[in-house]
Parts: structure tokens; C-alpha cells; sequence
């Protein structure tokens, strides 16, 4: 599908003007309906098979993220943001197989008997996958639809801030994550009280290898 060049120019617009916000407007309300609108968006990123593992879970109770605040380092962007989604990362999520592969065929995407082959292939992979390596795929995965969300909340006109910068044990347990479901990082997102500053970036020279690593 070919982009105008508006399209392109707006697209490039998000990119250009998302930074990491550290203040935010603790007035600004982002009512569920919105949140949900980015999360859907943002679940459109791609994923290992198509098993999305990842999961967001949303807090924007005032006493909840005062809960997190000790949590994440004393960083205020957790209780003056509109909201912290939580990405995580879900190692037992392919157990979700038998939804994925039976929306692709009720939408006429894949054949029955193609998608009853993936599926069993795919199932008998993961759950075959060292611990490690499922969870690699799982953060991976939560990894691609936390950059969505960024850009898309941007599109949106908000703010947000990864986080990686808290304490996943202490996390796991006043959430009751249990095993299954990794923190793979924290994202406020809300109405920017004060712009995030610039940062630069390396020459693309000195991060780019052509056809072998130097
Ligand atoms: C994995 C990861 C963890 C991060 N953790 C934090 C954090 O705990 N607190 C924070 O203020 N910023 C955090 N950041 C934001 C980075 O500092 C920021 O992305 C970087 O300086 C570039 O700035 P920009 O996002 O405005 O382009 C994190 C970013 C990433 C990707």
C-alpha cells in the first residue's frame, strides 16, 4: 500500500516530536475508552507467530500508583501521570493458541486445516522452549507494543516515558505477577507539564555494520 506524502510527513512528525516525559499535567484525565483505543492500537505490532505475549496491565488508581511510587525509585511520573501501563510479558500465552488461530480462520484468513497445523506446531514449540528462551520471546514481543504505544499515544497528542528503572521482585509481588507474567517495563503516559528535553544520538555510521560486524 503506497503512503501520501502527508501521511508520511505526519508519521514522521510522531517520530520526530516523542520524547521521554518527566512531568506531567496530574489533571489530565485519560478516560478508559482512550486507553483502550491505544492499547488495541498499539496490539497491532508484530509478534513471535503471532502469539502476542504481551500484556498490559493498566493502573490509574491514585492509590496504586502511590503504592508503585517507592517502587520505581521515587520517579513522580508514576503518580502524576494519567496513567502507568505496565507492559509485561506472558510465557504461558501461547496457551491463548486455539483464540489466535481460530479468529485467523472466522476472518477467512487462514484455511482450517492450515491454521490446526500451526497451531499444533506452534503450541508444541513453546511449550518445549527453555525458560529463557520463552521469556525472550515474551519480552521481545511486549518490547514492539510498548514502542507502538509511545508512538501512537504521541499521535494522540500524549506523553509517555519508558521505565525500566524499578524494582521487578517488589513489582512482581505488590502486583501478584506470579511466574507467569514478566515486568518488562512501566510506561506513564499523560499530558506533558513540562516538554521532555532533547537528547542526541549516534551517527548512524557508528551503529550500522554493512554486510559484516567490524
Ligand atoms: C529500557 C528503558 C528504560 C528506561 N528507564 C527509564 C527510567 O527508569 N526513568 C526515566 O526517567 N527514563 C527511562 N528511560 C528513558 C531514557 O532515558 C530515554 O529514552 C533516553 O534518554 C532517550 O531520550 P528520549 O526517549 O527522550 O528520546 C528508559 C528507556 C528505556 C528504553
Amino acid at each position: 500500500m503506497s503512503t501520501t506524502a502527508t501521511q508520511e510527513q505526519a508519521f514522521l512528525e510522531v517520530i520526530q516530536s516523542r520524547r521521554s516525559v518527566r512531568q506531567y499535567d496530574p489533571h489530565t484525565v485519560i478516560s478508559r475508552e482512550e486507553l483502550k483505543e491505544m492499547l488495541t492500537l498499539a496490539a497491532k505490532a508484530p509478534s513471535s507467530a503471532n502469539m502476542q505475549l504481551w500484556r498490559f496491565l493498566v493502573i490509574d488508581s491514585p492509590e496504586l500508583k502511590e503504592k508503585l511510587l517507592p517502587i520505581a525509585n521515587s520517579q513522580q511520573q508514576v503518580v502524576e501521570a494519567s496513567a502507568i501501563i505496565a507492559i509485561l510479558g506472558d510465557v504461558e500465552g501461547y496457551r491463548k493458541a486455539d483464540r489466535v488461530f481460530g479468529q485467523a480462520i472466522e476472518a477467512g484468513y487462514m484455511p482450517e486445516d492450515v491454521a490446526n497445523s500451526f497451531k499444533e506446531r506452534y503450541v508444541s514449540l513453546y511449550s518445549s522452549l527453555p525458560s529463557d528462551r520463552i521469556r525472550e520471546v515474551a519480552v521481545i514481543d511486549a518490547s514492539l507494543a510498548a514502542m507502538q504505544l509511545m508512538l501512537v499515544a504521541r499521535a494522540k497528542g500524549y506523553d509517555t516515558v519508558p521505565m525500566g528503572g524499578f524494582d521487578r521482585e517488589k513489582f512482581k509481588e505488590a502486583f501478584n505477577l506470579g511466574e507467569r507474567y514478566v515486568p518488562v517495563m512501566l510506561l506513564p503516559i499523560g499530558k506533558a507539564a513540562k516538554p521532555g528535553h532533547p537528547t542526541a544520538r549516534l551517527p548512524i555510521e557508528d551503529v550500522t555494520f554493512w554486510n559484516e560486524v567490524k
